[in-house]
C-alpha cells in the first residue's frame, strides 16, 4: 500500500468517563481503545500513522510506541481542526490517501478499512466516508443524500432538522481522503467552522462535492464498527460485543465454552481445539493454550503457555510456562518466571515463583517454591517452603531428581539437595544434602511427665 497513511484523532477528553486517564486509553478487553484502532490500521497494511493528541497528551504519547508519530492539538476546536494539526504529516504523503479515524471507536476493523480503500481508489474518490445504518442514530452525524440517493453532505445532530434527524445512516467518523484534495480543503473547512461552534471534518464532504470532486459513502457490513464509548456503560457494551466476538471465533475453531458467564478472553490469546474454558475465567496477553485442557472455573492466566491435556482449576498464573498433563489448583498461584515440566501437580494453596520444576514433580498442598531449580519426580510434602529471601537478597534453591521432601520442611537458600535425597518432616535445611542421603534437621522428641495442675480444674 504505497504512500498511504493514517491519522488517529485522540485529543478528546471524554468527560463522561470521569477518569484521570485520557479517553483513548480506556480499555476494551483489557486493551486500550487506541491499540484496537492501531492494530486494525496495521492489519489493513497502513504503517505510517500519526496520532493527534491533546487532553493528557503525555500519557497518550508515552503509551504509543515510537513507530507512531504524534502532533499536539493544544485546543480542542473540533475534528476538522484536529486533522489540520497533522498537515505536515499529510503533506509527506501527497500522492497517497489518508485514513482518518476516531481513537475511541475500537471496533473498526481491517476488512472494512481495506474494502473502503478499494471502493475509494476504484471510484477515484477524493473522500470516502465509512457509514453504517443504525436503529438509533442519536448523537451521530447523519448522511444526507438527495432524491437519487447521491451523498450531499453530513449534518451533525445539533445542526440537523427534524427530518434529517430521522436519517439512520450515520457517519462512523472513519474516512479515506485523497491527501492532496484534503489539504486543499483545509482553508474552507476552517472558514466553515467560524460560523459554527466547532471546525468539522465532516464539512470536507460538502466542500469537495461543490468543487465537483467525488465524495461518497462506503456502508460498513456491520454497524458495530462505528461504536464508540462516551461513558462507562457504553464501554461495558463495547466490551460485551468484543468479548462475544472473541468467544465466537474460538468456538468456531473448536474451543468448548459451555457457559460464557464471566469468561473474558483477550483478542491475542490462542487456544487449540477441544480445550474447555469454564465460567469466570480471564485469559490475558499472549496466553497460548494447547489442545485438550480444562481451564477454570475462576482462573486467571496472563502471558502463559499451557501444554496439552492440562487442568487449571481456580488458579492464577502469570508469565509462566506449564507443560503437558499438568494439574494446577485449586487455589494455586504461579508467579512470573515459573517453568513447569510435563505431568507436574501444583495443588491446593501452593505458590511457585521464578522456578523451574521438572517433569512429574508434585507440590500438592500449602507449599511455597521460589527462586528454585527443582528436578523431576520430586515430591514436596504439605507445608514446605523455600526461604529464598534474607531481607536484602534473594537466593536460589536446587533440588535434584526424585527427592522426597517431608511435610513442613524449610529449605533455607542458598542450598542444594542432590538427587534422590530424603528430608525428614519438620526439617530446617541450612546445609547442602548430598545425593542418596537422608537429612533430618529438627530437635529430637522428648517425652515428659504431665503437669498435674492443668488437668485438675
Ligand atoms: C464525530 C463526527 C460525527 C460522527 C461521529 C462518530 C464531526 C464533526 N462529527 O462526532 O459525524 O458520526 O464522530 O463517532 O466530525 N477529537 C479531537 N479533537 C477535537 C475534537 C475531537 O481529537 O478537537 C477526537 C476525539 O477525541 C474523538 C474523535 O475526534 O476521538 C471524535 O470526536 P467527537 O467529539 O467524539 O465527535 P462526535 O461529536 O462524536
Ligand atoms: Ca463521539
Amino acid at each position: 500500500m504505497q504512500n498511504n497513511c493514517a491519522v488517529i484523532l485522540a485529543a478528546g477528553e471524554g468527560t463522561r468517563m470521569k477518569s484521570g486517564k485520557p479517553k483513548v486509553l480506556a480499555e476494551v478487553l483489557f486493551r486500550p481503545m487506541i491499540d484496537w484502532v492501531l492494530s486494525a490500521v496495521r492489519e489493513a497494511g497502513v504503517e505510517d500513522i500519526c496520532a493527534v493528541t491533546g487532553h493528557l497528551s503525555e500519557l497518550v504519547c508515552n503509551h504509543l510506541d515510537e513507530t507512531v508519530q504524534t502532533v499536539l492539538q493544544a485546543q480542542r476546536l473540533g475534528t476538522g481542526h484536529a486533522v489540520i494539526q497533522a498537515k505536515a504529516f499529510i503533506e509527506a504523503h501527497l500522492d497517497g490517501n489518508v485514513l482518518v479515524l476516531n481513537g475511541d471507536a475500537p471496533l473498526m476493523d481491517s476488512e472494512t478499512i481495506t474494502q473502503a480503500l478499494r471502493f475509494h481508489t476504484e471510484n477515484g474518490n477524493s473522500a470516502t466516508v465509512i457509514s453504517a445504518c443504525v436503529a438509533d442514530p442519536t448523537g451521530y452525524g447523519r448522511m444526507v443524500r438527495d432524491g437519487a440517493g447521491t451523498l450531499e453532505r453530513i449534518v451533525e445532530q445539533r445542526d440537523a432538522t427534524e427530518a434529517e434527524k430521522k436519517i439512520n445512516e450515520v457517519n462512523s467518523g472513519a474516512y479515506w481522503f485523497n491527501c492532496r484534495d484534503l489539504l486543499a480543503a483545509f482553508d474552507e473547512i476552517e472558514a466553515m467552522g467560524r460560523t459554527k461552534k466547532e471546525i468539522y471534518l465532516t464539512d470536507a464532504i460538502e466542500i469537495m462535492l461543490n468543487r465537483l470532486q467525488r465524495a461518497d459513502a462506503f456502508p460498513a457490513a456491520s454497524s458495530d464498527v462505528i461504536l464508540g464509548a462516551n461513558d462507562r456503560w457504553q464501554l461495558m457494551e463495547l466490551n460485551e460485543i468484543a468479548r462475544k466476538k472473541v468467544l465466537k471465533k474460538l468456538m468456531v475453531s473448536g474451543v468448548d465454552i459451555p457457559c460464557t458467564d464471566g469468561v473474558m478472553i483477550a483478542p491475542e490469546v490462542e487456544i487449540a481445539n477441544d480445550t474447555q474454558i469454564l465460567p469466570n475465567t480471564i485469559l490475558l496477553g499472549k496466553t497460548k493454550i494447547a489442545s485438550g485442557c480444562v481451564i477454570g472455573p475462576s482462573t486467571r492466566l496472563e502471558d502463559c503457555t499451557v501444554g496439552e491435556n492440562s487442568v487449571i482449576n481456580a488458579s492464577q498464573c502469570e508469565r509462566s510456562v506449564i507443560g503437558a498433563r499438568a494439574s494446577i489448583g485449586p487455589f494455586s498461584h504461579l508467579r512470573a518466571g515459573s517453568r513447569l515440566g510435563d505431568d507436574v501437580h501444583a495443588g491446593n494453596y501452593t505458590e511457585v515463583k521464578n522456578s523451574v520444576i521438572g517433569n512429574g514433580t508434585k507440590i500438592s498442598h500449602l507449599t511455597y517454591v521460589g527462586d528454585s531449580d527443582v528436578g523431576s519426580g520430586v515430591n514436596f510434602g504439605c507445608g514446605c517452603a523455600t526461604a529464598n529471601y534474607d531481607g536484602k537478597h534473594k537466593f536460589r534453591t536446587t533440588v535434584g531428581d526424585d527427592c522426597f521432601i517431608g511435610c513442613d520442611t524449610c529449605l533455607v537458600s542458598p542450598v542444594t539437595l542432590g538427587d534422590r535425597c530424603y528430608v525428614a518432616a519438620g526439617s530446617v535445611v541450612t546445609e547442602d544434602v548430598p545425593a542418596n542421603t537422608m537429612a533430618i534437621a529438627r530437635s529430637r522428641q522428648s517425652i515428659r511427665r504431665k503437669v498435674r495442675k492443668y488437668h485438675e480444674d
